[in-house]
């Protein structure tokens, strides 16, 4: 065969991009393709999931059937243990070599630092130990660190997870892409999140972070996906197994969602991938993000809220993103914002992720709301150059209550901080 110039020098080409990209890329695609299916083999957790001011919840997986136990204990007062009400997670459809379990820790102290072991077949090990410390209670005052994160792959550094660790966090609110399964099939999600689980930096994080989780677009289904996606409800299933959330859905309406308290401060996690309507279509009035009865639920629940700050999360930004965000929902955006000025109210600041990317900044259409609309965005913890995250400070203890926002990156250099004082995000 004869080659021409031209093909030799695409073919060249070609070849040398084969070489480049075949060691770095194809063979961290296949070490992970392994691990994956070698996690369903080895235990993964403990988790820390929903805390409350009494109870505490716990997410293991163990590689076969074993006796399992929970011990725990105030940190201050180890001799005053209590026992776990542990019980399986089902999961017969996933046919698992092993079990997942849950565990209720009940009858606890509020605002009160907690120890706890998992003991395995009578075994105890390090890794299967934590602590964590109990929510305040509901509508109290509270000064208090959320540890804010979005984006991890498990193939790339995991760096950052010390980091936020150093930060000391009370509680982790994760914003999506928790893992890049891109899939709704519910096995290969399963695998997916034991195998992240099985990461030591992240492990140590879930062991001792009270973590409250919500999807987006890689761990509800495929790239950008929305409520077209066919399977849904699997990988909403799945979702309920793998986290312990305060909850997920309302009577008759599924999805993600839920709220929870920390003191006078009120957190709402909306689901935007369940009900969304696709990116590509046209930005006009029947363009949802929520769903209205999820937009109506959140609406009413703000209303309600008598916290100081009345926290809004999902994990879609509002306008840094150009294809997969509220910029390409204007009518839904709008609603949201004119919802807050309709019914003045006040300390809504909305938090965010998916743009491998963290910052502060208030938006530019905050004439709508009424104030300021504080967007914190963090992600690409361990998805991005920079490996960043966010913290926000709460401190309601003053006559007027206090946001502390602090962008950190991978290096553990603050790249932003800035506070906004209740006063400032009112009406008036
Ligand atoms: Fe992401």
């Amino acid at each position: 065969m004869q080659v021409s110039r031209r093909h030799f020098k695409l073919t060249a080409l070609a070849g040398l991009l084969a070489g480049w990209w075949q060691p770095w890329f194809g063979s961290s695609s296949k070490a992970l393709a392994a691990a994956l299916r070698q996690a369903e083999g080895a235990a993964a957790g403990p988790l820390v999931g929903a805390v409350t001011p009494d109870t505490a919840a716990i997410w293991m997986y163990t590689p076969a059937d074993a006796k399992i136990e929970v011990r725990c204990a105030p940190a201050d007062d180890p001799a005053n243990s209590l026992r776990a009400a542990i019980e399986p997670i089902p999961t017969d459809d996933l046919e698992l070599p092993g079990q997942a379990w849950q565990a209720a820790l009940l009858g606890l102290v509020p605002n009160t630092v907690y120890t706890y072991q998992v003991i395995l077949d009578g075994q105890t090990a390090p890794e299967h130990a934590g602590s964590f410390r109990t929510a305040p209670l509901q509508g109290a005052p509270v000064n208090f660190r959320l540890g804010l994160t979005s984006c991890m792959k498990v193939e790339k550094p995991q760096d950052s997870w010390p980091l936020f660790l150093q930060q000391e966090p009370d509680l982790h609110l994760t914003l999506g892409d928790t893992v890049y399964a891109d899939t709704t099939d519910p096995r290969v999600q399963w695998r997916h999140h034991l195998r992240y689980r099985q990461s030591p930096a992240f492990a140590r994080v879930i062991r001792s972070v009270p973590t409250f989780a919500l999807w987006d677009d890689h761990d509800f289904g495929p790239d950008n996906s929305d409520g077209t996606a066919k399977g849904k409800e699997h990988s909403l299933s799945g979702w309920k197994r793998v986290w312990r959330n305060p909850g997920a859905g309302a009577p008759d309406l599924p999805g993600a969602f839920y709220r929870y308290a920390w003191g006078d401060v009120e957190f709402f996690v909306v689901d935007g991938r369940y009900y969304r309507s696709p990116g590509k279509a046209r930005d006009d009035a029947s363009k949802t993000m929520l769903g209205d009865a999820q937009f109506a639920w959140l609406v009413a629940g703000l209303k309600e809220s008598q916290a100081k700050f009345k926290v809004v999360a999902s994990g879609s930004t509002l306008h840094h993103s150009m294809h997969d965000g509220w910029r390409v929902y204007t009518r839904a955006r709008h609603q949201f914002f004119d919802a807050i000025k309709t019914h003045r109210i006040d300390g809504v600041v909305y938090l965010s992720g998916s743009l491998h990317n963290s910052l502060a900044w208030e938006h530019h259409e905050s004439d709508r709301v009424g104030y300021p609309l504080v967007e914190v965005i963090s992600s690409g913890i361990a998805n991005s150059k920079r490996l960043g995250f966010a913290t926000l400070d709460f401190d309601t203890t003053h006559s007027d209550p206090a946001m502390h926002v602090r962008i950190v990156n991978g290096s553990g250099k603050l790249r932003q901080e800035q506070t906004w004082r209740l006063s400032q995000l009112s009406h008036g």
